[in-house]
């Protein structure tokens, strides 16, 4: 038996940084995926091979302590151990773990890009591997084991990336809770700075100046809150599709600037929302922790013109939109 299972990327639309503070933030699933094929082997050994992770190909075997790892690239590394961890965690669960499983994957989401490219991998990996072991599980269950998978890997983490990737659409998280919205269209392009920002740097830098002044910072982080709620608003709400794009790009503007006060942005990302605006895209921000890491823009009308400025103005842009679904089984094979 062979089990095809896909899971998307995810993008924060509105409130990250303000999030570590207790507010609300909206993220979504964006229609960019990783792939895993998960089947049986008989040597009762975790096989991962990383086809195409958007990263330079490679193989990785792993038996009991042993790792084999064919070529040895750093970020692939990474991703990797989010696979292992994924496969043991349904492995123990589904009470088969002396069952050899070999995985194969391949991804358009590139990784360290702060795209969610880690939980994606875990999600999907548990979705093809529970499945192949005969575990029904709901794709709320998968995102909450995808959130034990990161527990596990990186010792802490909120679970909005596997929440998203699992369950896809919008989710709106506030301390602890996550709330399903409505489905709308948002024709967007993220573009990619080409590098990456640390979050925990960035997390602790943006610490560091909410500690030396804290009657400057606090009200930022309040306006973005707001900002937050107001965007919910708007995507719940029966207003006609303008104008809640009108809407929701004013608020990406605002919360861009807001970030830029913070420090998180960077020259070629604030460059990258400048090129995306004159080339028409509604609204334009940062998304993710910045430092590098991406942008995007709402882009109803223009989404090729968007990506051509951005590509002009040294990104890698993707053109994408809002993806309904979260973990997929795409395929199952006898
Ligand atoms: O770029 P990402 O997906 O790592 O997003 C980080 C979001 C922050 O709010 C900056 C940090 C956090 O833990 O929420």
């Amino acid at each position: 038996m062979r089990v095809l299972a896909s899971a998307p990327a995810k993008i924060i639309l509105f409130g990250e940084h303000s999030v570590v503070y207790g507010k609300p933030a909206i993220a979504a699933a964006i229609d960019l995926r990783t792939y895993v094929w998960a089947e049986f082997n008989d040597r009762g050994a975790i096989k991962i091979e990383a086809k195409d992770i958007r990263v330079p190909g490679l193989t990785v075997s792993f038996s009991e302590d042993e790792i084999y790892f064919e070529s040895d690239y750093g970020k692939a590394a990474e991703v990797l151990s989010y696979v292992r961890q994924a496969i043991e965690l349904v492995r123990e669960e589904a009470d088969a773990n002396g069952k050899g499983v070999t995985v194969s994957i391949t991804s358009q989401i590139p990784v360290g890009a702060g795209l969610g490219s880690s939980a994606a991998v875990a999600v999907a990996t548990i979705g093809a591997v529970s499945k192949l072991l005969g575990l029904e599980l709901t794709n709320e269950e998968i995102g909450k084991l995808g959130h034990k998978v990161e527990l596990l890997v990186q010792g802490a983490s909120s679970g909005i990336d596997p929440t998203v990737s699992a369950i896809g659409g919008f989710i709106h998280y506030e301390k602890g809770n996550f709330e399903h919205l409505p489905f709308m269209e948002l024709p967007i392009v993220v573009g990619y700075t080409g590098s990456s920002g640390s979050t925990k740097e960035l997390v602790a830098m943006v610490r560091g100046t909410y500690e030396e002044m804290p009657e400057v910072i606090e009200p930022v982080l309040v306006a973005m809150g707001k900002i937050v709620e107001k965007a919910r608003g708007v995507i719940i709400s029966d207003l006609d599709e303008e104008l809640r794009f009108a809407q929701l790009g004013r608020l990406m503007n605002i919360n861009h600037g807001l970030l830029d006060a913070l420090g998180v942005s960077t020259k070629k990302l604030s460059e990258l929302v400048y090129a995306a605006r004159v080339a028409g895209a509604i609204g334009a921000k940062i998304t993710g922790a910045g430092g590098g890491g991406c942008m995007y823009a709402l882009a109803p009308e223009n989404q090729s013109e968007v990506a051509t400025a951005i590509t002009i103005a040294g990104g890698t842009p993707m053109i994408t939109r809002i993806s309904r679904e979260g973990l997929r089984i795409e395929e199952v094979l006898p």
